[in-house]
């Protein structure tokens, strides 16, 4: 029953959120350049990350995945790379060290550019203008030029990716994450950061640790997995013409990979089995994401499982859920239920974050109180199903921004205009990450405790 697949034939189908260019020659010239440019990721790296989780679905392991909203050309620059890099290295520190598990770390960023809108419009006053799409095909500026889209902007967000892409790889491997810098780590907390005290004692007992294998004689010189760590990167994949153009085959396999970031997600919106975007998603064999939100069906869930993992090989499907803290109760365990029944081997990831978005003083902000209340019940349902709470998909950031209400430091509604900068959705600022850092590895800990009891019970 299955079509033949090419890098192209979503172009065959029905397709939701694609932007209006008005020049198509200039898009198709845009997207031949782009296919010759060199890939930004690898197929072996891919095929890491899917075997890194492919131990997350047996439960055996953690997936962290966090990073921008969207990520903006105005924003580029190696200071917030590394604020954000610092922050999530803070948080899979303490997730490691709390849950004694391994960390999957995926990053939303090097390619995070294209935004599904509710709206086609956006109206300010009386002028009713195109909506902003993300950098990768418009401009924020409510103005009408800037509102076009522009396929020169798909270069630009390839060049700031790989860019982005290049920094990352540096601080992973070259030793800005070496394990004996947990303190160094510590330098980006903000004066009287709620969340300091408590990373400063986890930071010592790391230490401590390391003292003592250095005694031993096993140190970060002759134990690169103390001093490196695998980064890798993700995106929705929404512009399929973007995808397109950076498909290649994968020499030693002969598959086809995306080679715009190692893992790929597709949005809520954006999940129609017989649509343009499932079809892209379903002959790449990268590891992918399905964002899974309210009006998700169990039975809808299994055929998209069907088509987009056919082989149920584990580590290639990691469902996101989405559902708001007041929702998640009444819909996650369905899908669980529909899940194991049919034996299918999938990541269950929650995100915490798009179905805890409301409107104060005129901004679009989430109560982290509720960002909490959702992974709570995430993990209470897992416990009673007997399943693997696998991971957290989180928009964050490394800067300490008033996107959020909450947290340790009370922000309230008032505070919001302070430092509001997302180009899209309500981030969580460093503090916030971390308090939710130290949750989940309560959490974590508390079910493996507990599978401990039944082992040795
Ligand atoms: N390589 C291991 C890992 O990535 C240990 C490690 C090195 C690490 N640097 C890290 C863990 C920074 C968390 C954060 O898990
Ligand atoms: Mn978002």
């Amino acid at each position: 029953m299955a079509q033949n697949w090419t890098p192209n034939s979503w172009r065959q189908k029905p397709v939701q959120q694609v932007p209006d260019y008005p020049d198509a020659a200039a898009l198709a010239a845009t997207e031949e350049q782009l296919a010759s440019f060199p890939p930004l990721v690898f197929a072996g790296e891919a095929r890491r990350l899917k075997s890194a989780l492919a131990n997350v679905a047996e439960g055996k392991g953690f997936l962290l995945q966090g990073g921008d909203c969207a990520e903006s050309f105005a924003e580029h620059g190696a200071d917030t790379i590394r604020d954000f890099f610092r922050a999530f290295l803070q948080m899979a520190v303490v997730l490691t060290f709390g849950s004694q598990q391994p960390v999957v770390k995926v990053g939303r960023i090097a390619g995070q550019f294209a935004k599904p809108r509710s709206s086609n419009i956006e109206k300010q006053g009386d002028v009713t203008l195109p909506s902003y799409r993300g950098d990768i095909i418009n401009g924020i500026e409510f103005t009408e030029e800037a509102r076009v889209p522009s396929p020169e902007r798909q270069i630009m967000a390839y060049r700031q990716s790989a860019a982005t892409l290049n920094l990352l790889r540096a601080f992973a491997m070259g030793g800005y994450a070496n394990l004996e810098n947990v303190h160094q780590w510590m330098l980006g907390f903000v004066k009287d950061s709620p969340q300091a005290e408590r990373y400063r004692k986890l930071a010592h007992r790391i230490s401590e640790t390391m003292d003592f294998m250095k005694a031993i004689g096993i140190t970060a010189d002759n134990h690169p997995s103390l001093r490196e760590t695998d980064f890798f990167t993700s995106h929705e994949a929404l512009l399929l013409g973007y995808e397109q153009a950076l498909t290649r085959v994968d020499s030693t396999s002969g598959d086809w990979y995306a080679t715009s970031g190692h893992m790929i997600w597709i949005g809520d919106r954006t999940r129609q089995p017989d649509h343009a975007h499932i079809e892209y998603c379903r002959g790449i064999k990268n590891p992918i994401g399905l964002k899974c939100g309210p009006s998700l069906s169990a039975d809808g869930l299994l055929e998209l499982i069907d088509i987009l993992n056919p082989a149920n090989e584990a580590g290639r499907l990691t469902l996101i859920c989405r559902f708001g803290h007041d929702k998640v109760a009444e819909n996650l365990p369905r899908l669980i239920r529909a899940v194991e029944r049919e034996g299918k081997k999938v990541v269950w990831s929650c995100d915490p974050m798009h179905g805890n978005t409301i409107t104060l003083n005129n901004y679009k902000t989430r109560p982290f109180e509720r960002v909490l209340s959702e992974v709570e019940s995430f993990f209470q349902i897992h416990r009673s199903e007997g399943t693997h709470p696998g991971g957290i998909h989180v928009e964050m950031t490394g800067k300490d921004v008033t996107e959020c209400t909450g947290g340790a430091r009370a922000l309230s509604g008032d505070d919001l205009a302070d430092r509001y900068h997302t180009h899209c959705d309500p981030r969580l600022n460093a503090d916030q990450a971390l308090e939710l850092a130290f949750l989940l590895a309560e959490r974590l800990k508390t079910g493996r405790d507990e599978k401990r009891m039944v082992v040795n019970g």
